[in-house]
């Protein structure tokens, strides 16, 4: 049978490529990759992390790109490839444009669709924005759904989802952070903390571009005004726009390092030396709980409210003061802190990929 798999940005890639390399390994499937482009110096990250090579991109970035850029150039381009390939699956994953426009080309040429990660759900289509929308469309037409957890089976059974559609496979993120984290792991920016606390900033979501980012920082800069003995590290989205704010907002100061996207082998592993983490991310979600680091989640929900109900995040919004009366507990209330720094992983065992392999050769096996 002739898979096919289509990612197009750095977090579908780091979940996807695992189950790629898995893929391979097995004698009755034609893997085929597709990568879209949506994203291309942090794509090219991951794939070069995983020894992944695409059989076709379709390198539709361009700086500061629309959701209409990205929906139009990924149909546009991604209808010959399908049609040459006329793939048995086509999976997708989780809930970016790349996956929503892939998934609504295989509807319009009747290809079936696999969805990885399926069933995340905030139920409020404009948070996040667009991928509560995203991801609800795939889940109209995908005939396979790997829910990660049993609450995202739930999700999907409730939206009249045929149980038999639907695996509770774990999700593949940790399956990759089974394989990135290192106890002897050396990094410039471990030893220019060593003296300090090290806190972990990321910030990207479309939603909060702008005041709600702004305000983000601004409470992450007092809280590092006011303690000298910590330092953050922030490896800054590629986004021009999120660039801009962040060099305003937090530039000037010497205990707050802004660099280039870190690879994911070095994020998994400076996360793990990490004292805690800020982030607005979805996957960061997903493994700091695994590496016992508190989590204060710079949004209004969360898809995934596993995490929050193990103690490991926090939902704290994008209003200054609660962020930074929140970061600021962490660093003073060790009771606080202790009660979050508990390693739990409500997300998966690891073996995710050899899970959905198995799956799709059994499930097209009973087909014929
Ligand atoms: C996208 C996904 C989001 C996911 C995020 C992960 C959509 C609509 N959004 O959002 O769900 O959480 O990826 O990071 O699918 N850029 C570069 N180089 C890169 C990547 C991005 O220069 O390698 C710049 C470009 O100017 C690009 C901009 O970042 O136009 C925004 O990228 P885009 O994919 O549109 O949005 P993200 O916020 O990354
Ligand atoms: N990540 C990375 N380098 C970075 C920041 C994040 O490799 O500089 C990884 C992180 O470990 C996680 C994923 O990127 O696996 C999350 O991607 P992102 O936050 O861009 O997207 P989201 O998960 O919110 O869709």
């Amino acid at each position: 049978m002739k898979i096919m798999t289509v990612f197009g940005t750095r977090p579908e890639a780091i979940k996807m490529c695992p189950l790629v390399n898995e893929l391979k390994t097995r004698k009755n499937i034609d893997t085929k990759v597709c990568v879209t482009g949506q994203h291309k110096q942090m794509l090219t990250q991951v794939l070069e992390v995983f020894g992944v090579k695409p059989d076709y991109n379709l390198s539709i970035m361009t700086e500061k790109q629309t959701l209409f850029d990205i929906t139009v150039n990924i149909l546009e381009r991604i209808k010959p490839v399908l049609e040459k390939e006329k793939p048995d699956v086509c999976l997708v994953h989780g809930d970016t444009s790349t996956s929503f426009v892939t998934a609504l080309a295989c509807f319009y040429l009747q290809i079936p669709v696999g969805h990885v990660e399926a069933g995340l759900r905030t139920y409020n289509i404009y948070s996040p924005y667009p991928e509560e929308f995203n991801r609800q469309a795939v889940s109209i037409v995908s005939k396979y759904n790997f829910a990660p957890t049993e609450r995202a089976k739930k999700n999907l059974l409730s939206e009249g989802k045929a149980p038999e559609s639907i695996w509770v496979t774990g999700n593949t993120v940790i399956d990759a952070l089974k394989t990135t984290v290192k106890k002897d792991y050396y990094h410039p920016e471990i030893e220019w903390a060593s003296d300090s606390r090290l806190i972990f900033i990321t910030a990207h979501r479309r939603e909060n571009l702008g005041e709600p980012m702004r305000n983000m920082f601004r409470a992450i800069k007092r809280v590092l005004d006011e303690n000298p003995g910590i330092k953050a590290l922030y490896p800054v989205h590629m986004n021009p726009v999120i660039r801009q704010i962040a060099a305003e907002e937090l530039g000037g100061c010497d205990r707050i390092h802004l660099t280039e996207p870190v690879d994911v082998f070095d994020c998994h592993n400076i996360m793990a030396k990490s004292y805690l983490v800020l982030t607005d991310s979805g996957g960061i979600q997903e493994e700091a709980p695994s590496l016992g680091k508190p989590v204060l989640v710079m949004r209004d929900t969360t898809e995934r409210p596993e995490g929050v109900e193990a103690g490991t995040l926090k939902l704290v919004g994008t209003n200054e003061d609660v962020i930074y009366n929140s970061f600021s507990e962490l660093l003073t209330n060790s009771d606080a802190y202790n009660k979050m720094a508990k390693a739990v992983n409500p997300f998966g065992d690891g073996f995710a990929c050899g899970r959905i392999a198995d799956i799709l050769t059994d499930s097209r096996s009973k087909d014929k």
